[in-house]
């Protein structure tokens, strides 16, 4: 009788991924201990050999034109054809934008044991630092250090916020809820609803401000900033800067989303997705690994997902009809958000838990 011998060395994969999440300093943490090649728990090949990406040319909306009829129509077709888009005038001064990354960038290196006062995985946690919230589920991790933390509907207290971020992740917060309102209101037209709609069913409400971190690959090849995934919530604004990596698949291409400066990236999520009945796309996208670095972004999820409401989601009626009966079931924001967590980012879509048959 033959036996195969297998090429990959088995390895306690569990044990690995405990090590470093002991450490409690992320892969920054191993970048500045000086690795040159990645560890093998976040190899992902799965995902490299399909590197290779091209462009298109993204629409880039005025919030500030007069035009509003032209606005919503913009946001309409970018919302249904590929579920992403950038915009300018947004309301927020370039020197917040920078001075938000900047605080990020100051999370992620200050003093290794101040920043691990914020470690955990331990969901009832309003101010959080980690690496791969989904370490545990996922085949392969992602090389990127996360700090998150809920600012509405209940924000934490100041004094709960890292020292070298917290005055400007307020200020920057504040101004999101603004542009989610403004957001939500055109969202709102563009599905043929009333202005406020979305707001009134609360989708404007919850904000969670992540910021990410995402250091020098030294083989980049070999593995990702974030894998594929679709965000959960119903909207997501995000920042980047200058050092790109953003992807969205696009009629089944990787289309780069360049840094464009000035620009905010706006994506719908999952919720949205499932409240237009699939009207509008909830993109799926991903990061891929730099030899530039550290990257950082700031992401704010309009999701909700704290609060352990009772308030039911499912496909908004005015939008239904015979001929468009609802294609998905019910659920609140905090059992979807749970069941997201609860499978991380790779593997199926998880907008399918909720697909009626
Ligand atoms: C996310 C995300 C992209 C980025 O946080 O869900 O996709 O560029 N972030 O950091
Ligand atoms: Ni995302």
């Amino acid at each position: 009788m033959t036996t195969t011998t297998s090429t990959i060395t088995p390895y306690n994969r569990v044990t690995e991924l405990k090590a470093f999440d002991q450490t409690k300093t992320g892969v920054q943490g191993l970048l500045d201990a000086g690795i040159r090649h990645v560890p093998r728990i976040f190899i992902n090949q799965l995902e490299t050999i399909q590197k290779p990406s091209t462009s298109i040319e993204l629409p880039l909306i005025d919030l500030g034109s007069t035009d509003r009829a032209s606005v919503v129509e913009k946001i309409r077709v970018a919302s249904e054809n590929i579920g992403l888009f950038q915009v300018v005038n947004h309301g927020i001064p370039l020197s917040v934008m920078h001075e938000t990354l900047q605080g990020v960038r100051r999370f992620h290196e200050q003093d290794v044991e101040n920043k691990k006062r914020f470690y955990s995985r331990d969901a009832s946690r309003t101010v959080v630092y980690n690496s791969n919230f989904d370490l545990y589920t996922s085949r392969a991790a992602n090389l990127r250090d996360t700090y998150f933390s809920f600012m509405a509907p209940s924000p934490p207290k100041v004094e709960e916020l890292p020292e070298v971020c917290r005055d400007i992740q307020i200020e920057y917060s504040n101004l999101m809820l603004k542009l989610g309102g403004l957001l939500f209101r055109l969202i709102s037209e563009a599905l043929g609803l009333k202005p406020n709609h979305l707001g009134d069913m609360e989708c404007d409400k919850g904000l969670t401000f992540v910021g990410h971190c995402y250091p020098a690959c030294p083989q980049p090849d070999l593995t990702m900033g974030a894998t594929k995934h679709t965000d959960d919530g119903f909207l997501t604004v995000l920042l980047q800067d200058d050092i790109g990596g953003l992807q969205i698949l696009h009629q089944n291409q990787w289309v780069d989303v360049p840094p464009t400066p000035g620009a905010l990236v706006i994506n719908n999520g999952d919720l949205l997705q499932m409240i237009s009945n699939d009207k509008l796309k909830s993109v799926e996208h991903r990061v891929v690994a730099n030899e530039k670095g550290p990257r950082v972004s700031v992401a704010c999820f309009f999701s909700s997902s704290l609060a352990a409401s009772t308030k039911v989601y499912g496909p908004i009626k005015e939008l239904l009809s015979d001929e468009n009966p609802p294609r998905y079931r019910e659920t609140t924001v905090h059992d979807y958000v749970q069941y997201s967590f609860s499978k991380g980012l790779d593997g199926a879509p998880r907008l399918h838990h909720l697909k009626l048959l």
